[in-house]
């Protein structure tokens, strides 16, 4: 399917503002719903852009304002504590299926981490000292969301990077893993400018349909 219209949720995070951006510097016509749409007034400027206020974990703020889009994004990330369990990103993921199927969208295009499972290949650091002690909810809530994805009708793909800095774009190749809990031999850190960019790429072809990737830098 030529997509042309998405819609992003996550658009004023650190992730979401470069999806935004190369997305609309493609030439996509984008949807971006946040809760504080005004928030994202630098892009205004675009004519292919527009904002809609909605909660992500309440599709009836933002059902309609998929209609018409050919894929949703999400760079959606939930605050968690340290020492309770959460639901956020199997929540919004229900939600947003919700408003998907209502408008029979099936393109779905999201992003969780490295490390949702436990596995002997993660480094040191985040397997022994990082996940269990700090991030294992927020962890596991993103595994309950690659769960689901896997039981719905949608065509997803989830992307697990490491973790996230504030550089630009690298310009090196972003490596893969299917099903991975990280790539093996990466850095630990990436941009969001490159999971941004991975993302879009994920519009151009079939080849990750249905699949839930780790990417990494080296
Ligand atoms: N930090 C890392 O190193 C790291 C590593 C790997 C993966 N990740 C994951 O990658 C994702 C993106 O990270 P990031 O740092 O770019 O995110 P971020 O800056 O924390 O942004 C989170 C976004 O989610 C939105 N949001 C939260 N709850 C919402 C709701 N109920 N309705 C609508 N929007 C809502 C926020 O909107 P508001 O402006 O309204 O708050 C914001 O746009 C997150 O899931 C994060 O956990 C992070």
């Amino acid at each position: 399917m030529d997509i042309k219209r998405i819609a992003v949720f996550g658009g004023t995070g650190r992730t979401g503002r470069e999806l935004l951006k190369q997305a609309l510097d493609a030439g996509y016509k984008v949807t971006a719903i946040a809760r504080n749409p005004k928030s994202l007034k630098e892009f205004q400027q675009y004519e292919n852009f527009e904002a809609k206020q909605g909660d992500a974990l309440k599709s009836e703020t933002f059902e309609d304002h998929v209609e018409d889009c050919d894929a949703v994004m999400s760079c959606l990330g939930g605050t968690g504590s340290r020492f309770a369990e959460m639901t956020f990103y199997n929540d919004t993921l229900k939600e947003m299926q919700k408003a998907m199927e209502k408008h029979k969208i099936s393109r779905f295009i999201g992003m969780t981490s490295w490390a949702t499972q436990d596995d002997p290949s993660l480094p040191i650091f985040v397997r022994w000292v990082l996940r269990p002690l700090f991030i294992k909810h927020v962890l596991d809530s993103m595994y309950q969301m690659e769960q689901y994805a896997e039981k719905t009708q949608l065509n997803y793909t989830i992307i697990k990077p490491p973790g996230l800095n504030p550089d630009g774009s690298s310009g090196k190749n972003i490596q893969t893993l299917d099903n991975g809990q990280c790539v093996p031999g990466c850095a630990n850190y990436m941009s969001c400018s490159d999971v941004a960019a991975f993302m879009l790429s994920c519009l151009k072809t079939d080849k990750l349909d249905k699949k839930i990737t780790a990417i990494g830098v080296k």
